[in-house]
């Protein structure tokens, strides 16, 4: 039998208590990593690691929003596991659905202080300890097709996502040095309650949309699609990708869907 994927390793997951970050802590703790799971929703956190055993998963509170939380999850995982190998830092909110003559400034500061400096701010603590440690650690971020392309969310949540990348780049730029690879994973429109909520539609009728809307057919992208995307870029398989924002859109981002040739 082969080697779990991720054998040994410790990994922090905010954003863990629903949707894409609770398929990651599964799957990361399928393939062998101990995960420590971050979110706000406690109830439900507590839930999702009760499920996969204490063994292998432990919930923390950590509202990305707060430096101090970031910085005491972090030093909680290390505390729990000795070190830390691998951050999937997921958390995200989509903020308000406001036109740009309409913005709603507030609910632009919180949509950017979640996405992008919650982001920065678990980039900070979690290469501090890798580099205190001398670990060749991954960082990997959710962006979004909105990362890429006007037009695929609101006007926050669109600039929050660009802005990721940029964080993406300039921490890949540093922390090479020491080992540590930051990429980031932009997917196409998956049904979880973010998206379910922003729209207040149905899971089925999310997908729906979604499916209407992609370039590849005959697949419906599902969260565990975008974990193991992420699961990809926190194994050894991917030793030697760094600065890469990889979609998984089934290549809605490199088609125009508005024009044919054929
Ligand atoms: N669902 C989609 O269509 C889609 C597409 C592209 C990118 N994304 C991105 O995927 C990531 C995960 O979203 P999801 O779709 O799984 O949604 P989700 O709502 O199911 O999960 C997001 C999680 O983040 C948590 N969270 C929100 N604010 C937080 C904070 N301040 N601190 C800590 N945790 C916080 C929420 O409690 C929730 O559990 C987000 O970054 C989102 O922007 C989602």
């Amino acid at each position: 039998m082969s080697k779990p994927r991720l054998e040994g390793k410790v990994a922090l997951i905010t954003g863990a208590a629903s949707g894409i970050g609770e398929e990651a802590v599964r799957l990361f703790a399928e393939n062998g990593a101990f995960v420590v799971a971050a979110d706000v929703q406690d109830d439900l956190g507590h839930l999702v690691v009760a499920s996969i055993g204490s063994h292998r998963a432990t919930y923390r509170h950590c509202d990305v929003r707060d430096e101090q939380e970031v910085e005491e999850t972090v030093n909680f995982t290390l505390e729990k596991y000795g070190k830390l190998d691998i951050l999937f830092s997921n958390a995200g909110i989509m903020g308000p659905l406001t036109s740009i003559l309409e913005l709603d400034i507030q609910g632009f500061d919180n949509t950017m202080a979640t996405n992008v400096r919650g982001v920065a701010a678990t980039i900070k603590h979690a290469a501090r300890a890798m580099v205190a440690k001398n670990i060749r650690g991954s960082i990997i971020c959710t962006t979004s097709v909105a990362s890429l392309l006007a037009g695929t969310g609101p006007h926050a949540y669109t600039v929050s996502k660009h802005a990721l990348v940029g964080l993406v780049r300039t921490a890949c730029s540093e922390l090479g040095v020491h080992g540590i690879r930051v990429n980031c994973i932009s997917p196409f429109g998956v049904a979880t309650p973010l998206s379910c909520k922003a729209y207040n539609l149905e899971p089925s009728e999310v997908e729906a949309n979604s499916c209407a809307l992609a370039n590849l057919k005959g697949i419906v992208l599902k969260a565990k699609h975008v974990a193991e995307a992420a699961l990809f870029l926190a194994s050894d398989e991917s030793a030697y990708i760094s600065g890469h924002n990889l979609a998984v859109d089934g290549g809605f981002t490199v088609v125009n869907q508005s024009f044919s040739a054929i």
